[in-house]
């Protein structure tokens, strides 16, 4: 099975293999066996999560045995609420019995909590605590777990019967939420400003991915890929190309570096839908854009400079001051809009564009590394 699995639009990494659960079941119905020997016990699964856990433990317990259900609710999404309420009470009454709790998981124990003071209300004979998995650094309770099968650190965790808002409960083995550490940036600047000089560089010092969506477009429509394909046919009858098909252009790319560090966007996002998609596309890896950053220079000083390049580039954009500056308004026009709506997750940082490059990486730099 998949190292790796998204469920809703959180992915999990595989953390305990399907062979030590089963170690973990084994190791509790073994405990049982010989505790509860000449005993006929109630086992009372707690719904939904314990009921793979608790089918594999019945099917190992050699003695006779009864079983009940109940059900009680607590969880939304992956975090937990104080408010435990009795969806399903245990059926029939459990007076003078000696139960047995089966639970999937005990995290801050509320609801062995919650299910200790029904047993008492039952009048039970005995009551013990079996649970699959055992998070100590979340549990607060002072009630003793007798057996548990293996003990987890403070991470939501999903499989063998435990949930991810409905999903993951068919997975033999468990998986826990993967955590991001990737640097993402949304690098901007204006024509001139030396973006793609240190985009480079940041490249190589923060060992990022740079993904230039000009440089994906070109590559593929040259390459005929099927949205290169697509792309082109808007590009053909000089169309915009829609923000589905970049996005999902951008999505390969990610996809392809699935093990990078993280990614240095340019040339995109130019609107806010587009920076929307790649906050969807980047939450679907259990991340986000970390900030964008955007060189300031002043106009006159990119108008000498770009002017100064077209003379020896050989770039008609580069040689007409009137259309130079026009390429400049366009710039802002555009970048206000991200510049807002990045301004507004506190994600917006301006680094003064005007210097030699190690000074400009410098100041970038820091920014960078706050983020
Ligand atoms: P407690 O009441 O905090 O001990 O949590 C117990 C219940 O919360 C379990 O029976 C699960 O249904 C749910 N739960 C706790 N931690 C997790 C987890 O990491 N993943 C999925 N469900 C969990
Ligand atoms: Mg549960």
């Amino acid at each position: 099975m998949k190292n790796t699995i998204t469920l809703h639009d959180l992915s999990f990494e595989k953390f305990i293999t399907k062979t030590n659960v089963q170690h973990a079941v084994n190791g509790v119905a073994v405990r049982l066996n010989e505790d509860y020997r000449g005993k006929c016990p109630v086992f009372l699964t707690v719904l939904n999560g314990a009921f793979l856990f608790s089918s594999e433990l019945i099917k190992k317990f050699d003695h006779d045995c009864e079983l009940s259900f109940i059900k009680v609710a607590s969880y939304e999404g992956t975090q937990q609420s104080d408010e435990i309420h009795t969806v399903m009470g245990a059926e029939p009454s459990l007076k003078g019995r000696d139960v047995i709790v089966v639970e999937d998981i005990v995290d801050s124990g509320n609801t062995v909590e919650t299910i200790i003071k029904i047993l008492k209300d039952e009048e039970v004979a005995s009551f013990t605590i079996a649970t699959l998995l055992y998070k100590p650094e979340a549990y607060k309770k002072p009630y003793k777990i007798d057996y548990i099968g293996l003990e987890v650190p403070n991470d939501f965790v999903v499989g063998y019967g435990l949930d991810y808002n409905g999903l993951g409960r068919n997975l033999t083995s468990i998986y826990k939420l993967k955590e991001s550490t990737m640097t993402n940036l949304v690098l901007f600047g204006p024509p001139g400003a030396g973006k793609g000089t240190q985009a480079e560089v940041l490249k190589e010092k923060y060992n990022l991915v740079h993904i230039s969506t000009g440089d994906v477009f070109r590559y593929n429509i040259k390459n005929a890929t099927e949205l290169g394909t697509l792309a082109k046919s808007y590009i053909d009858k000089g169309q915009l190309v829609p923000d589905s098909v970049t996005i999902k252009m951008l999505n390969a790319e990610v996809e392809k570096n699935a093990d990078a560090k993280g990614f240095i966007f340019d040339g995109f996002p130019r609107t806010e839908a587009q920076a929307e998609a790649l906050a969807v596309l980047l939450a679907s890896k259990n991340t986000g854009v970390s900030g964008m950053v955007a060189l300031e220079v002043d106009d006159e000083v990119l108008v000498q400079r770009l002017l100064e390049r077209g003379k020896t580039s050989g770039r008609a954009d580069d040689a007409d001051e009137a259309v130079i500056r026009n390429r400049i308004k366009v710039y802002y026009a555009e970048t206000a809009i991200l510049k807002g709506f990045y301004e507004k997750q506190d994600k917006y940082h301006g680094v003064d564009g005007v210097g030699t490059v190690s000074e400009i990486t410098d100041r970038l730099s820091k920014v960078i590394d706050t983020l």
